[in-house]
Order: structure tokens, then sequence, then C-alpha cells
């Protein structure tokens, strides 16, 4: 057999559905609401902030684990909101981008066999993320209508071999928050199986409705076995300078460390100083943020809603989540296609937040980081789209 093929890791999955939706919006012209980026501009202080790097000639390879102002801004301001002490030097790790945070992450505490539990519907990265790590996936459904687990259920995915559990709250692709109660339960499994918790908190500061967002690493007990992901993209609309970063328990930094080095020597060196700066913005910048996405979170419920779609209301991030059955496509892909090539609307067929695609066949996601002209020009667009049970084939 030829050896000009990819390797055997690779070809266990595909490529992301989600860019997919991207490029294929691009084919046809239409309003992206498929992939989770802002389509108006970042803060002006902080574009400037990077301008002035470059400028200042900030232009060569930062430290490896991260410029200190910024690794000195991630451990300030989490021990601010949330009173557990952090120490930038022994645990914080810069990296290219949140998703290069969880791989370096994965790559650095997981062993071949070793199991990891993932909520599904889950972030389409973490299978492959999974499956480049060497880990075992142990899927735990979040239930709709408000995404709950049950607690059995998730009880039962534990086991010696549990590594670690993959957290995402507030959550990509439901909205959910998760609750103390829910994530005491998590703790408390975590705890009993000698297990780490990975938390991807990158909506940490995009919540409705009164919901606030509880970090796993200050549950107790789990500050030592908890690294949290977290990322400049969401919060301050800059999804391509790529900068991440992990908060880990100084047992696990120099193993995240080493990996990341390896893989990537560093992220971005202007922009890290920009993202110092960005952390230091005020409180209100976040309640603008949180206000703003509310706003374009109703807004956008009630496009969908008007348009025959079954919508489960996020109470953070940014995206919704529908149900399209009653549209009579055989699947979501289908769906998908139909509305991003003939309605001209992109969204994400809901299969590729799940392991088994039957289960996202009804679904597909929208999400709402755009402009209030973008959604009304979906709104315009989705007229087109053919009465219920009219396209039944
Ligand atoms: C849950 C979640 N984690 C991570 C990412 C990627 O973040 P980054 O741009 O920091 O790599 C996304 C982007 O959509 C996301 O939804």
């Amino acid at each position: 057999m030829s050896k000009l093929t990819g390797s055997k890791k690779a070809t266990q999955f595909t490529e992301s559905v989600i860019r997919e939706m991207t490029r294929l919006n691009h084919l046809y012209g239409g309003v992206n609401l498929s992939q989770g980026f802002p389509d108006f501009p970042a803060p002006a202080a902080i574009k400037d902030a990077a301008c002035a790097a470059i400028n200042a000639d900030i232009n060569q390879y930062a430290v490896t684990w991260g410029a200190r102002p910024l690794r000195e801004a991630v451990a300030r301001e989490f021990t601010r909101r949330y009173g557990l002490p952090i120490v930038a030097d022994e645990q914080v790790t810069v990296c290219c981008g949140s998703t290069e945070a969880m791989m370096s992450t994965m790559m650095a505490i997981i062993d071949p066999g070793d199991e990891v539990v993932i909520f599904e519907p889950f972030y389409e990265n973490y299978g492959p993320d999974a499956i480049l790590s060497g880990a075992t996936p142990r899927y735990v459904t979040l239930h709709e209508p408000d995404w709950s687990f049950d607690p059995d259920e998730l009880a039962a995915a534990f086991n010696d071999k549990t590594k670690a559990i993959i957290i995402n709250t507030p959550n990509n692709p439901t909205g959910k928050v998760f609750s103390r109660v829910e994530l005491e339960t998590i703790a408390a499994l975590c705890r009993k199986w000698d297990a780490v918790a990975i938390s991807d908190e990158i909506y940490e500061h995009i919540l409705y409705d009164g919901h606030t967002h509880i970090p796993i690493a200050t549950i107790e007990g789990m500050a030592e076995r908890t690294v949290t992901i977290n990322g400049l993209s969401k919060t301050y609309s800059v999804t391509g300078w790529r900068v991440g970063w992990t908060i880990s328990p100084r047992t696990l930094t120099g193993a995240i460390r080493k990996v990341h080095d390896f893989l990537t020597v560093g992220a971005p060196a202007p922009l890290q100083e920009a993202g110092a700066v960005a952390l230091g913005l005020p409180d209100q910048y976040y309640l603008n943020l949180a206000a703003k996405y509310k706003r374009l979170r109703d807004m956008l419920l009630d496009i969908l809603e008007r348009h025959h779609f079954t919508c489960y209301k996020p109470y953070g991030a940014y995206y919704i989540m529908t149900d399209i059955s009653g549209f009579g496509f055989s699947d979501d892909v289908e769906f998908a296609r139909y509305l991003a090539k003939d309605v001209g609307v992109a969204g994400v067929p809901g299969s590729s937040f799940y392991k088994n695609s039957s289960n996202g066949k009804t679904k597909l996601r929208f999400c709402y980081c755009k402009r209030e002209e973008t959604l009304i020009e979906a709104d315009r667009r989705l007229v087109k789209l053919a009465p219920v049970g009219a396209q039944l084939r």
C-alpha cells in the first residue's frame, strides 16, 4: 500500500464542518451565522496597543510560555475576580489561542488508553483533540431542553482509566451555563477518580439573565486538579490574533509548557502586549459586552422564531441551537446546504457537535456575534425559506 497517505490519526476525523460552512458561505455570498467570529471592530484601545507594540519593535519571539505583562495580567484578573491566588511564573502559559492551549494540555497529560470524559453536544475541536492526544473519549449527554446532565450517567463515565474531563462553560453550542451544583457534582467525581478538569472558559464574560460564571478551579479541592483555558478571541473580538492561555496547577505546568514550546514556540509577541492592555480594560467594558450580546441574542431569537425555528434560549456564549425537524429535511447537513445555497444564510449542522451524527440531525446552530445589520439581512433572506413542510420530499 502506498505510503503517500495521511496517518491513522488524521483519518479518524473529518475537516471542521464549522470552517467548511464559512467557505460554503463565501462561495454563495451569504450571511455567515456559522463560525463564531465577530464582524464588528475590536476595541480601539487594544488595536492601538498592538500597533504600538509593533512600532516599539516587539517583533521577536516572546518568552516561550508568554510575555510577562500578559501572564501577570491573566493571574491578576483571575485572582481579582474569583479570589484564587495564581502565580504567573508558575501557573500561566500563553499559547496560540485557546485551541492550542487545549491541545497542548491534552498532549501534556494524556497517555494512550487514558479516558477523557466529554459532554455532548461538544465544541467540535474536542473530538480531534482527544484522537490526536491518544485519549479514548467517553461522551456524556447534555439533555435538552435545559442541557442538564444525569449525575448517574456522568458517574458511570468515570473509572480508574479516567484522566480528565473537559468542561466548557458558558457552553458552545448550547448556551448552557453550568451551575454550582453541577460543578460540584463534576468536582466530586474528579476528586474520587483523581482526574483532571480541563475547563474551557472562553465565553467567561458573555452571560445573560443574571447567570454567573463559576470557574471549577474555585470549587473545593479543584485548584490543584484544574487546567483553566481562556483567551482573547471572544472577550475582545480578536479571533484572528491567536492568543490564549492555560492556568494550571504547578504539577502540570512544566509538561504543558514543554508541549507548547515544541508545538509553536510562542504566541504572537506584539499581540501578547496588546493582550495585557486588554485584560486591564475597566469592568464596564465587560458589562457592555454582555449587554450588547444580550440585545443580539434577543434579536436573533425573534428572527429565528418568526421563521419557524424552534430555539433553545442561550444563557451564555453567543450561539443559538435550534431544532429544525419541522422543516421536513432528511438531515441537518442537507438543510444547512439548502440554507446556505438557496436562502443565503449559513449555520452549522447539529451533527458536528455529536459523536454519533444522528443525534444532531434535527439541529442547526446559529451565531449572533454579528452587527445588527447582519442579523437584519439574515432576517430578510430567511423570508425565502420555504414554508414549513413545503420541502418534504
Ligand atoms: C468553546 C470554544 N473553545 C475554543 C474556541 C477557540 O478559541 P481560540 O480562538 O482561542 O482558539 C472556540 C471558538 O469558537 C470555542 O467556541
